[in-house]
């Protein structure tokens, strides 16, 4: 294949693209970043293409940025190189794009399910922002996004505490399109992006722009903020301690709380 990070197969007029590093529970690293962002514009390019489906493994759609990797940046590098910028192409793709999560979708792993169009949830998957607990926030959209999701009052909680929440509680608050059985799960995003992908193209990437405009207006704003505070945290001793500890398995002693 192509690509090192991720897997990608056609079935009829769908395309996949299955995470793949399970050593790291499909963490978001660059390499992962760049094959997702690949692989989604080239099957948006292809006309036989009429939705796309994302997923992960039975343990994890993704546990959220790589950590190791993230850890040694800093907020002037992330200003400069535009580290996460790739993610707003993913956003951007016109064919739907239906996220198929079992198992963990924490962090940039929620925010990765967020970027699409539909989310169905296996009855094993866990959601959650606990970019708290690493002395950060959210960036790739989550405080944005998840409180237009699920509203202000739900968003907050989650992001400032970090919990994480099952599928049953997603559901409820509007976070993901439907529930199924874990085992149904792959054969249940087929078939939603079969039904999706017999319908015209032109009115499927009317309705994807729509949607997109409905979710993100004001937006744009939102996340040039989140991507400036989220940068900022990168120069504090809390970042440091909060990934360092990540890392060396132990919990983190925060310096300013
Ligand atoms: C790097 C990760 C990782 C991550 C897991 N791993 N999550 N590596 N980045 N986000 C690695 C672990 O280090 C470990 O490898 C292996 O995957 C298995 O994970 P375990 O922790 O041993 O598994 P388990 O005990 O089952 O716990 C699962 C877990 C935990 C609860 C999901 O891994 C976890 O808390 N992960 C971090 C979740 C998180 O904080 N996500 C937010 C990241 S910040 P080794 O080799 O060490 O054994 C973020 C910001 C996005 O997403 C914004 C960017 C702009």
């Amino acid at each position: 294949s192509e690509y090192e990070t991720i897997l990608t197969s056609t079935q009829g007029r769908v395309g996949w693209i299955t995470l793949n590093r399970p050593e790291a529970l499909n963490a978001l690293n660059t390499q992962v970043m760049r094959d997702v962002v690949d692989a989604a514009e080239a099957f948006d390019a292809d006309q036989g293409i009429g939705a796309i489906v994302v997923t992960g493994s039975e343990r994890a759609f993704a546990a959220g940025a790589d950590i190791k990797e993230m850890e040694a940046l800093t907020g002037t590098q992330m200003l400069l190189e535009g580290h996460f910028a790739p993610w707003s192409r993913f956003a951007g793709v016109r064919t739907p794009v239906i996220a198929a999560v079992a198992g963990y979708a924490l962090g940039g792993g929620c925010e990765l399910a967020m970027m699409c169009d539909v989310i169905l949830a296996a009855d094993t998957a866990k959601f959650g922002q606990p970019e708290i607990n690493l002395g950060v926030i959210p960036g790739m959209g989550g405080t944005q996004r998840l409180t237009r999701a699920i509203g202000s009052y739900k968003a907050a909680e989650l992001i400032l505490t970090g919990r994480q929440i099952g599928a049953e509680e997603a559901d409820r608050i509007g976070l993901v399109s439907r529930v199924v059985a874990a085992a149904e799960l792959l054969d249940e995003a087929q078939r939603t992006a079969e039904t999706i992908a017999s319908k015209s193209l032109p009115s499927l990437y009317a309705a994807t722009a729509a949607l997109d405009v409905a979710r993100e207006s004001t937006l744009a704003e939102g996340l040039r903020f989140e991507q400036h505070a989220f940068a900022a945290l990168f120069d504090t001793d809390d970042q440091k301690e909060g990934m360092a500890a990540f890392r060396e398995k132990r919990a983190a002693a925060f310096r300013h709380r």
